[in-house]
C-alpha cells in the first residue's frame, strides 16, 4: 500500500489529523493497535479550549459538540471553604466547552467513516523503517504482514507508542516530573453538584467536581501514590469527597454507585524534538500533562493544528517552512501548557514532603487569586487556551 501520510494511532490526534488532511486532499492511512470499541471505552477529561472547538468546527465534526456540549464561562477554585470564581468571559472574552473526549473520538470516527477514511484497527507490531528520509511502515493484521510506503509518518500513538521509541537516543531529549500522588476518578449517573467545575484545595488533599452531562458526573480525589482502586469503596469515596469540597456542595451533592472507578498517576513529560526527518510526534507521543489543567486533549489538538497546516502547505503550495518549523512552534505552546498544568497542580494539591513555608506560599497564591484581577486573568487565559 502507498499513502502520502501514514498516521500511527487512532486516538483523538490521529483521527483529527487524518480528517483535516483528507479534507485538504492529502491521502492518509491510520494504523490503530486496538479495536475501535477499545479506543472508545477510554474515560478521559472533558474540557475543550475554545481553540480546540474552532479546529473541530473547521474539521466539520463540531455539530454534536455544539448540540450536546456545555459552554462554561467560568470555573471555581475553592480553598478553606471559600470558592473563588474565575470568570473566563469577563477576564478573557473566551470560554471552554465541556464535552467528553470519548464523544470527540466518536464524532471523529463517524466523520472518517463518512468520508471513507482508511483506518486499520488491530494493526499489530507497527514498525517504522527507513527514517529519517525514506520512511515506510510495516504491521501485522490477522497474521499477515503489510507494508505501507509513505512520504511522512505522524506518530500519534500516545505515550507508550512506537514512534518516539524509534527516534535515536542521541537526538531525543526528555524532560519529566512525576508527582507524588495520583487521582482517583469516579463516574456516576448522578446530576452534577454544580453547573461549573469545582477545583478544591483542602488540607486532606485535592478534589475536583466535574461532569459529562446533566445526568453524568465525574469526580476526582487526590490519593497517595500506591493506593489501589479496590481500597476505595464508593461510600469511602463519597465521604472523603464531601470532606474536601465546599460545605454547600457537600450538603447538596447527589451520590450514587460508580459506573467507572480508576486511579491515574500524574506526571509532566516532554520529548524534544517533535520531529526527526519525515517523522513527526503528535500529542501524548510527545508530551504528557497532569490532568489538573485539562490540557491533554487540547495539546494534542494544538499539535494537529500545526502539523496539518505544515503538511497541507507542503502538498498544496510545495512550501516546507512550516514543516521545518513544526517542532519549535509546537513545543513553544506545549511548554506553556506544561507550565500551566504544573502551576495548577502545585496550587491545588498537598505534597507529602511540603514544608510549612510551602503551605504559606500556596495559601498566599490562593489569596492573591481571590484579590487580584491580574492573577485571575493569568489563570483564565491559560485555562481557556493561549492562541495557536
Ligand atoms: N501501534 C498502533 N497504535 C498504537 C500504538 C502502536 N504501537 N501504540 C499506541 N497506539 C494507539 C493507542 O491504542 C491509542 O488509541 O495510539 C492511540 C494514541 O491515542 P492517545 O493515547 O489518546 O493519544 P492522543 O491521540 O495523542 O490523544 C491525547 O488522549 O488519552 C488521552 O490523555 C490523553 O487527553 C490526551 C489525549
Ligand atoms: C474531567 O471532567 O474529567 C476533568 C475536567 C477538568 C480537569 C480534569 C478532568 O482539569
Amino acid at each position: 500500500m502507498r499513502t502520502q501520510v501514514c498516521i500511527i494511532g487512532g486516538g483523538p490526534s490521529g483521527l483529527l489529523l487524518s480528517h483535516l488532511l483528507h479534507r485538504a486532499g492529502v491521502d492518509t492511512v491510520v494504523l490503530e493497535r486496538h479495536s475501535r470499541a477499545h479506543v472508545l471505552s477510554r474515560i478521559r477529561a472533558g474540557v475543550l479550549e475554545w481553540g480546540s472547538v474552532g479546529l473541530l468546527d473547521q474539521a466539520g465534526v463540531g455539530a454534536r459538540m455544539h448540540r450536546e456540549g456545555f459552554v462554561h464561562t467560568g470555573t471555581l477554585i475553592a480553598a478553606r471553604n471559600r470558592p473563588i470564581r474565575i470568570d473566563f468571559e469577563a477576564l478573557t472574552g473566551s470560554r471552554v466547552m465541556v464535552y467528553g473526549q470519548t464523544e470527540v473520538t466518536h464524532d471523529l470516527y463517524d466523520a472518517r467513516d463518512a468520508m471513507g477514511g482508511v483506518i486499520v484497527t488491530g494493526a499489530e507490531g507497527v514498525t517504522l523503517h527507513g527514517l529519517p528520509d525514506a520512511p515506510f511502515v510495516t504491521y501485522v493484521k490477522d497474521g499477515t504482514e503489510h507494508r505501507i510506503d509513505c512520504d511522512y509518518i505522524a506518530g500519534c500513538d500516545g505515550f507508550h507508542g512506537a514512534s518516539r521509541a524509534t527516534m535515536p537516543a542521541s537526538l531525543l531529549k526528555t524532560f519529566e516530573k512525576v508527582y507524588p500522588f495520583g487521582w482517583l476518578g469516579v463516574l456516576s449517573e448522578t446530576p452534577p453538584v454544580s453547573h461549573e467545575l469545582i477545583y478544591a484545595n483542602h488540607d486532606r488533599g485535592f478534589a475536583l467536581c466535574s461532569m459529562r452531562n446533566a445526568h453524568l458526573s465525574r469526580y476526582y480525589l487526590q490519593v497517595p501514590t500506591g493506593d489501589r482502586v479496590d481500597q476505595w469503596s464508593d461510600a469511602a469515596f463519597w465521604d472523603e469527597l464531601k470532606r474536601r469540597i465546599p460545605h454547600e456542595a457537600a450538603d447538596t451533592i447527589i451520590t450514587g454507585p460508580s459506573i467507572e472507578k480508576s486511579i491515574a498517576p500524574l506526571r509532566s513529560f516532554v520529548a524534544e524534538p517533535m520531529r526527526w526527518g519525515r517523522l513527526f510526534l503528535v500529542g501524548d507521543a510527545a508530551h504528557i500533562v497532569p490532568p489538573t489543567g485539562a490540557k491533554g486533549l487540547n495539546l494534542a489538538v494544538s499539535d494537529v493544528h500545526y502539523l496539518s497546516r505544515a503538511l497541507i502547505s507542503h502538498y498544496t503550495d510545495n512550501a516546507d517552512d512550516l514543516i521545518e518549523g513544526y517542532s519549535e512552534t509546537a513545543l513553544a505552546r506545549v511548554w506553556k501548557a506544561i507550565r500551566f498544568s504544573w502551576s495548577m497542580t502545585t496550587l491545588l494539591h498537598r505534597f507529602p514532603d511540603q514544608t510549612d513555608f510551602d503551605q504559606h506560599i500556596q495559601n498566599s497564591e490562593i489569596d492573591y487569586l481571590e484579590h487580584s484581577t491580574a492573577a485571575r486573568t493569568v489563570l483564565a487565559e491559560n485555562y481557556v487556551g493561549l492562541p495557536f
